[in-house]
């Protein structure tokens, strides 16, 4: 069957009527946030099936954008499309903490630019009309390998923060992992989630307070408490210096000085007695520590930021239940390390034993079947969700979610795979 054919015909043209509708609805004065969310949920839906059909695009109404900026979260063509849009929506000091990386951004751009040296070999002849994304880790089944990364303070780029992006995440079954410094408490995102999330732990340098963030995690149904290792120093994010400077507002007006004063907006920290903590990043923490917390975390223990066989091996030792191999998305150490060229020493050190995900420039449903190839259970992505978080919302999330699963799907039939498992290493090669 011919690309044309299958876009063509009464049911296209049906969903078709139907995008357009969802459409004008959207765009109405009079929507509730409540239908907002229904329409996100209708228009991801179609994801797969006529939609995805590039004939389809040339039927749709002509798709405006000014500057070449979307104004809507139905023109992107994919993830890419989001960041001039979210960079418009926010002021300059909130776009440059998403923007940022550490030093010249040089790691930041390895990551997505390594994935360019990395082939995909396609198979023919395989009926791949039915295919299954779904992932089972730790017992808890997603509709697919693409998470979501733990990023922190997203009050800073739309009121809706963290609930806005798990509503979004329910509609395609994305894992989600809340950061400790979110804006949102892990309560009210698992329920709009509508499903355990995972948490993600900064520790603080008292014991009584990082112990009562496991505590309330694990109350609010979390599985796995993902404890971040690759913040142990400063860090120079020069671009956020930089793009401060073009904003007019008084920074100082919300972010006072002082540990309590840092927290006092982050629900994770409400009634705790915040008072002889100091940071959450230069604590010292040792591989005692991961045992010590190891004692008291009673779900799965996760690593984020392993970037070597050596700590890897050293994590299995420790009783750890996962590996992320993350470099913050080039926020912690400009190693100029990409990820996605780390990731097979750590499946090698790791040897199937446990579980290994990887973040960093994913951006491209091929970049996530790379990763997979390469021997990743999952990946994560970090700031394509905020992109659309910041321009639209929820739709926006939405939005990147169905575009990069779309893109995956496709790739994961060019490559004859009808389920996660079928992609293997025989699917890429190195340029
Ligand atoms: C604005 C921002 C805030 C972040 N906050 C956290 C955090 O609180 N905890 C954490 O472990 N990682 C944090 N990260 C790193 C992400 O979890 C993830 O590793 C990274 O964004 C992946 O790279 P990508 O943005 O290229 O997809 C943050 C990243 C960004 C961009």
């Amino acid at each position: 069957m011919s690309d044309q054919t299958q876009a063509s015909g009464p049911s296209a043209a049906r969903l078709s009527d139907r995008r357009a509708f969802l459409r004008f609805l959207a765009a109405s004065p009079v929507m509730t946030p409540t239908a907002m969310s229904a329409i996100a949920a209708a228009l991801a839906a179609g994801s797969s099936d006529a939609f995805a059909q590039s004939y389809d695009v040339l039927r749709a109404p002509q798709q405006a954008t000014a500057d070449g900026i979307i104004s809507a979260p139905e023109q992107a063509l994919n993830v890419f499309d989001f960041e001039p849009a979210a960079k418009k929506a926010l002021p300059p000091a909130h776009y440059g903490y998403l923007a940022s990386g550490v030093d010249g951004d040089e790691t930041l751009k390895a990551n997505h630019e390594a994935f360019s040296r990395i082939r995909i070999r396609a198979r023919r002849l395989i009926d791949v009309r039915k295919i299954d994304t779904s992932v089972t880790i730790f017992g808890q089944k997603f509709g697919t390998p693409i998470m979501l990364a733990p990023v922190s303070s997203q009050g800073a780029f739309h009121p809706e923060a963290e609930g806005a992006v798990a509503k979004a995440a329910k509609l395609k079954g994305n894992g989600m992992i809340l950061s400790t410094v979110g804006s949102t408490s892990i309560e009210d995102v698992t329920e709009a989630r509508g499903a355990p999330v995972w948490y993600m732990l900064y520790p603080t340098d008292d014991w009584t307070v990082t112990e009562a963030l496991v505590k309330r995690a694990e109350a609010a149904g979390a599985p796995a408490i993902v404890l971040t290792v690759d913040r142990q120093g400063g860090r120079n994010t020069e671009t956020l210096f930089r793009l401060r400077r073009e904003d007019s507002r008084v920074c100082q007006d919300c972010h006072l000085g002082g540990f309590a004063n840092e927290v006092s907006r982050k629900p994770m920290f409400d009634d705790l007695d915040v008072t002889k903590v100091t940071n959450l990043y230069g604590t010292g923490m040792t591989w005692d520590y991961v045992d010590r917390l190891r004692k008291i975390v009673k779900g799965k223990l996760v690593l984020k930021g392993i970037v070597t066989h050596e700590d890897a091996e050293e994590a299995l030792k420790h009783g750890v239940d996962a590996i992320i191999v993350s470099n913050h998305g080039g926020r912690a150490e400009e190693s100029l390390y990409p990820t996605i060229d780390v990731l097979p020493e750590v499946v090698k050190a790791v040897n199937g034993k446990v579980p290994v995900l990887v973040d960093g420039g994913f951006r491209r449903g091929t970049d996530v079947l790379k990763a997979l190839a390469l021997g990743a259970t999952a990946v994560c992505i970090g700031r394509p969700y905020c992109w659309g978080l910041a321009a639209f919302g929820e739709p926006g999330v939405a939005a990147v979610l169905t575009l990069m699963q779309r893109e995956f799907e496709t790739i994961m039939k060019q490559v004859g795979a009808l389920r996660i498992e079928d992609i293997n290493a025989d699917a890429v090669t190195r340029a």
